[in-house]
Formats: C-alpha cells, sequence, structure tokens
C-alpha cells in the first residue's frame, strides 16, 4: 500500500463514513420505488444526511478549514485558506431509480488549487484518490489515463442537459461531431465518477457544460495525478465556477478541443 498522508487518511475515513449510510439507504429505495409517494423526499434525506456526515468528521479533523458543500453551500472557516468541496451524493438520479452507480466526492482546495481529491463508489468499492504530486491511485493502485491516441477507438463520456436545463442546442451540436467520430459515447449519470474514469484508463475523454464546483474539484486532481488533462472547452485554464469541463488524455483532449470548437462554429 502506497503511503498516505494524514489529510487523506481524513478524507478517506470521511467518505467511507458517509458512504455506509447511502449503501443501506439505496437498499430501500426499490421498495419506496413501488409507492405512490415514490423514493424522492427519502433521497433528499439520504443526501443530507450524507453531508452531515462529511461536515463533521472533516470538521472533527481539520476543525478551521472553510467548506463549499453542494446542499449546505458555504461555510466560513478560521483557516479560510483551505476549504472542503464536497458533492454527499454525485448521481442523485441514478440512486433514485435504483440504479446502482453513484459516488461521494471530496476536494481540498489551498489557495485557490485543488491538492487532494477523494471519490468513493460505495457499491463497487473502488476508491479512487490523490495528492498533488503524489500520484492517481484506484484501491491502492497506481493509476493512468489510457494511451489510446485514435479517436475513432475512443469512448467518450458526458453528461447531458435535460428538462429545464439550458444549453441544449450547444449539446445536440457537440453530440452530434462527437458520436460521428468516436468508437462510443456514455452517459452513465455522476460527473465525478466519469472524471475517474478518464484517470482510470476506461473512458479516453468527457465533456460537459455547466458543473458545479463539487461535481470537478475531486477528480481534477485525481486526474491530473493520472497523466490527463482537464481544462475549459477552448483548452484555457478551468474555472470551478464556470462549469464547462473538457478532459482526457493528452492525446484525445486536444482531439475533443477541436470538435468542440467545430461544434460552437456551426
Ligand atoms: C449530477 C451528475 C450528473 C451530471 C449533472 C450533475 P448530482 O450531479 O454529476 O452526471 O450530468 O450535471 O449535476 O445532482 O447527481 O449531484
Ligand atoms: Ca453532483
Ligand atoms: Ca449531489
Amino acid at each position: 500500500m502506497p503511503p498516505r498522508s494524514a489529510t487523506i487518511t481524513v478524507m478517506i475515513q470521511a467518505a467511507y463514513k458517509a458512504a455506509r449510510g447511502l449503501v443501506r439507504d439505496f437498499g430501500e429505495v426499490e421498495n419506496l420505488q413501488v409507492s405512490k409517494k415514490g423514493p424522492a423526499d427519502f433521497v433528499t434525506a439520504a443526501d443530507i444526511q450524507a453531508e452531515k456526515v462529511l461536515r463533521r468528521e472533516l470538521n472533527r479533523a481539520r476543525p478551521g478549514y472553510a467548506m463549499l458543500l453542494e446542499e449546505g453551500g458555504a461555510v466560513a472557516g478560521e483557516t479560510p485558506e483551505y476549504r472542503w468541496i464536497v458533492d454527499p451524493l454525485d448521481g442523485t438520479l441514478n440512486f433514485m431509480h435504483g440504479l446502482p452507480h453513484f459516488c461521494i466526492s471530496i476536494g481540498l482546495e489551498h489557495d485557490g488549487e485543488i491538492i487532494a481529491g477523494v471519490i468513493y463508489d460505495p457499491l463497487r468499492d473502488e476508491l479512487f484518490h490523490a495528492e498533488k504530486g503524489a500520484g492517481a491511485y484506484l484501491n491502492d493502485r497506481r493509476m493512468r489515463v489510457s494511451s489510446r491516441s485514435i479517436l475513432m477507438e475512443s469512448v467518450i463520456a458526458t453528461g447531458m442537459p435535460w428538462t429545464g436545463r439550458d444549453h441544449h442546442a450547444t449539446y445536440l451540436a457537440q453530440v452530434a461531431l462527437v458520436m460521428e467520430q468516436t468508437a462510443g459515447i456514455r452517459r452513465m449519470g455522476s460527473a465525478a465518477l466519469d472524471l475517474a474514469y478518464v484517470a482510470a484508463g476506461r473512458y479516453e475523454g468527457f465533456w460537459e457544460l455547466a458543473l458545479k464546483p463539487w461535481d470537478i474539484a475531486a477528480g481534477l486532481v485525481i486526474l491530473r495525478e493520472a497523466g490527463g488533462y482537464i481544462t475549459a472547452f477552448d483548452g484555457r485554464d478551468i474555472n470551478l465556477d464556470q462549469g464547462d469541463v473538457l478532459a482526457g488524455n493528452d492525446h484525445i483532449h486536444g482531439e475533443l478541443k477541436s470538435l468542440l470548437a467545430q461544434a460552437k462554429a456551426r
């Protein structure tokens, strides 16, 4: 097992603790699917409970750090140069529909830079983690992005807008180009896991419009430490608050960048 720093250990332990509740609640969702009320309220409660556990555990270990929580919003701290960025349940719609693909995502920012990330998929017991400068790991095995360089052989992950969201036309133009030129597109429903899978070499690339900081933070450092690239669509530095994300191995990142530019020009 590679040496783990005290900080990454705190993050992993917090994720494991919060995951227990999520796994138990996911088991309940199946029963609720058939009830008239449906599982929506129950899922919201599971989500909030997971965030509560994460907040308590992270705060106990590092009391002064600020936080950005998907459900709870921004929390000030006495050491604001450090900030946890947390999505307690990424893949909520999957969770609600009994689809077994979701995760917990925890990023740690220092002076505006993400320095550590943990993404945990409790159903597969897959733990992705990385610290800046120390490599990326899947269940303690070093991981690398895929070396595929041919677009036609590449599998690309994405997230697509849904009812009530903007950018449908932009997205359709992008997807039309990407599907013409790649081996296949996947929309699995968890942006954090999409990034982790690019890092693990399962996908060659990923793009999505208008993500939130908690969808991206942990995946960003994990992917970079695995040798991947993550930028805005035009290749510029990523802006967590703007949220357009283009990720990939070194070859496919560039190929996707030109496809997205072509889509914009159409
Ligand atoms: C969502 C998932 C999804 C992505 C959405 C996100 P949530 O997060 O990551 O894959 O397409 O943009 O909002 O709501 O399940 O935490
Ligand atoms: Ca999310
Ligand atoms: Ca969420």
